[in-house]
């Protein structure tokens, strides 16, 4: 059944409409978020937007084809009822519904689109399976959680462009069909019919034209910007996803980008959560985050700190330990504290531990030393190799108590420190050691310019090529470029790496020197960033910026840990949009007017 809604106007949202509407003519429009027929009396509850309301068919005093029609509506059907409201009896209110005083006496039904059986109730979208959900993300988008993500979404944008507007930002969008240019991620490609054999790709974030749009004299550029990046998927990260990006010129130091950044966080917290950030948001240099807390993105609203034991370990009998130190590693601890008290007050049991260290493993650890401290003295997993003494000296540097249990990796410090970093976050979860209501802001500044990549036997740079070097580090560059370190930030919220920027290099010269370090030649140079390196020859002004993530920050502020939570139609973790079936093959047509040639027979 497919009726028209001629003549029948929405008088106002369902939980819009309160008691002083008693005794008029109202009309909702919605879904039928259920129905319960109970003989004489029929009851439709309507949801729309805003929440529910509910519509009864009293069959005493309604029209009998208007009660036979309303028995006819399935679930989810599209409906618009017109009738009078008025109160509950006191049998029906319900204190949980901003409408549970009051229901619609229905006159007029119309069934607008009527629903198929459904795949799975919207209510108990929780428990169905991904794919499931995906494929039919538009029932699922019907769920008052989704809606309610995806309107902050909306208000969030809102009111960062405000601030931008505000602070004397020019909104400037930057094409989608870009040149392929290295930026960190494996590029999306694009085809041109028009120039054959040839490649568009699709930004990995406006960086370079927003650099460009600076020495375009531009000053002061934002855009909420899409980017894409073909990288593996995790629960904060989508191939496909948003930035608020922007970019200042004649910045004399990086505090100005960040306080203006912060600001708009600040005002985003504010407005759409009524929370005040704190005056001074704390700025913990790169080296400082990975030696306490084993990450460049610290959540730093619980302890578990980590302890260096390399010089108390140094030249001890157990070859794990001692050989590391030799080797130029280090060990270090973390003190699990009140995690291992024995009996039914422990958090931890054997087996537990034993997880954890397989835990670390995934962290490339070869392994996970333990020392607990127990009424009767020390229990641990190393004694018999470091002894009594060696146990007790590592146990007091750990400040531990009975009840305690340090946790100890040995290994090439990143390594010790990632796995660590892991531990300590595993360590809270498991612990109960987060409060989920606070939010914890800080930056990550001083981060190192370069990180040697094995594999490639090359420096890669840490945040992007065109990241300045720290004045004083400047002479490094030469001398010792593993040292250098960037005028590069992040922000981070709860562990999210929220937001990140860097002031630019202004000059040819410099950025030249860092194309070297990172192995691009002169030639590598022109035919990649010939543009770019051209662009900054032309009166460059000093500039910096930053980009956060969107949808981490909404995310952030939704209380979701899923990013697919807050993006209307996000892909599945094969990079697969499960809705609309993409990508999927084109007809072969296609292909050939864009010469290509694929060697794939067999569709997935
Ligand atoms: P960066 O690569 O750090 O910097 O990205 C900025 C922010 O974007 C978010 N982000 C993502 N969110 C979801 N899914 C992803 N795959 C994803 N990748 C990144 C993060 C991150 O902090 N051009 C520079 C910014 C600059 O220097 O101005 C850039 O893109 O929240
Ligand atoms: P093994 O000699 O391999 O049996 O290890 C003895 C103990 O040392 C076990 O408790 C291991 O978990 C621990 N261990 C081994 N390698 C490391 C390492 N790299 N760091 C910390 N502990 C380790």
């Amino acid at each position: 059944m497919s009726e028209l809604m001629t003549g029948m106007n929405r008088t106002a949202y369902c939980t819009d409409i309160d008691e002083s509407y008693l005794g008029k003519e109202v009309t909702v429009c919605g879904w039928a978020n259920s129905c319960r027929n109970l003989g004489g009396l029929l009851f439709i509850n309507v949801r729309d937007r805003s929440g529910l309301m509910q519509t009864v068919f009293d069959s005493s005093v309604c029209d009998q084809a208007l009660c036979e029609k309303a028995s006819k509506v399935h679930l989810e059907a599209s409906v618009c009822i017109k009738g009078t409201l008025r109160k509950r009896s006191e049998s029906g209110i319900n204190k949980a519904l901003k409408t549970g005083t009051i229901e619609i006496l229905a006159s007029e039904l119309r069934i607008l689109s009527d629903s198929e059986p459904l795949p799975y109730q919207i209510s108990e979208a929780a428990g169905v399976n991904d794919a499931f959900r995906l494929k039919y993300r538009y029932l699922e988008l019907r769920s008052p959680r989704l809606q309610n993500i995806i309107r902050l979404r909306s208000k969030i944008c809102h009111e960062i462009r405000n601030y931008m507007d505000e602070q004397d930002f020019t909104e400037i969008e930057t094409p989608i069909l870009c040149r392929s240019t290295p930026e960190g991620a494996r590029d999306y490609l694009v085809p041109s019919r028009v120039n054959p054999g040839e490649f568009y790709a699709l930004p990995q974030s406006p960086q370079l034209y927003k650099q460009i749009l600076m020495i375009s004299g531009m000053d002061k550029y934002y855009q909420i910007a899409k980017c894409f990046r073909d990288e593996d998927l995790r629960a904060d990260r989508q191939p496909e996803f948003t930035q608020v990006d922007m970019e200042c010129s004649y910045v004399s130091d990086q505090e100005q980008v960040m306080t203006i950044a912060e600001n708009m966080i600040r005002r985003v917290f504010k407005n759409i959560k009524g929370i005040d950030l704190p005056k001074q948001i704390r700025r913990i240099p790169y080296k400082e985050a990975m030696e306490r807390f084993g990450s460049d993105k610290p959540d730093t609203r619980f302890g578990l700190e980590i302890t260096d034991i390399t010089d108390l370990v140094k030249g001890c009998g157990f070859g794990v330990f001692s050989s590391t130190v030799e080797s130029g590693g280090s060990v270090r601890l973390i003190n699990a504290k009140g995690f291992y008290k024995g009996g039914s007050e422990s958090i931890l049991s054997r087996k537990d531990v034993d997880a954890l260290g397989e835990f670390v493993k995934t962290y490339k650890a070869k392994g996970l030393a333990w020392i607990a401290v127990k009424s009767d003295g020390l229990q641990s997993s190393i004694i018999k190799f470091i002894g009594e003494d060696l146990a007790n000296k590592i146990a007091l540097k750990a400040e531990a108590q009975e009840g305690d249990i340090l946790f100890i990796i040995a290994d090439k410090t990143p390594i010790v420190l990632s796995a660590l970093g892991a531990l300590r976050l595993r360590l809270a979860r498991i612990g109960n050691l987060i409060d989920d209501s606070k939010y914890d802001f800080l930056w990550v500044t001083q981060f190192p310019m370069f990180e040697w990549d094995d594999e490639q036997g090359r420096y890669v740079a840490e945040h992007h090529p065109f990241t300045m070097p720290m004045e004083e580090d400047l002479p490094l560059l030469v001398s010792d470029p593993s040292k250098v370190r960037a005028q590069a930030y992040d922000f981070v919220i709860n562990g999210y790496e929220a937001g990140g920027g860097s002031i630019r290099i202004h000059s040819d010269d410099i950025q030249k020197k860092v194309f070297a370090l990172l192995g691009f030649d002169e030639n590598d140079v022109q035919s990649k960033f010939g543009f770019f390196i051209n662009a900054l020859k032309y009166g460059t002004p000093p500039h910096g910026g930053l980009a956060f993530g969107l949808d981490r920050l909404v995310m952030l502020l939704a209380g979701t840990n899923d990013i697919r939570d807050v993006i209307a139609f996000p892909k599945n973790q094969s990079a697969c949009d499960l809705m609309s079936e993409s990508p999927s093959r084109v007809e072969e047509k296609q292909l050939s007017e864009l010469s290509i040639k694929t060697d794939i027979k067999e569709k997935k």
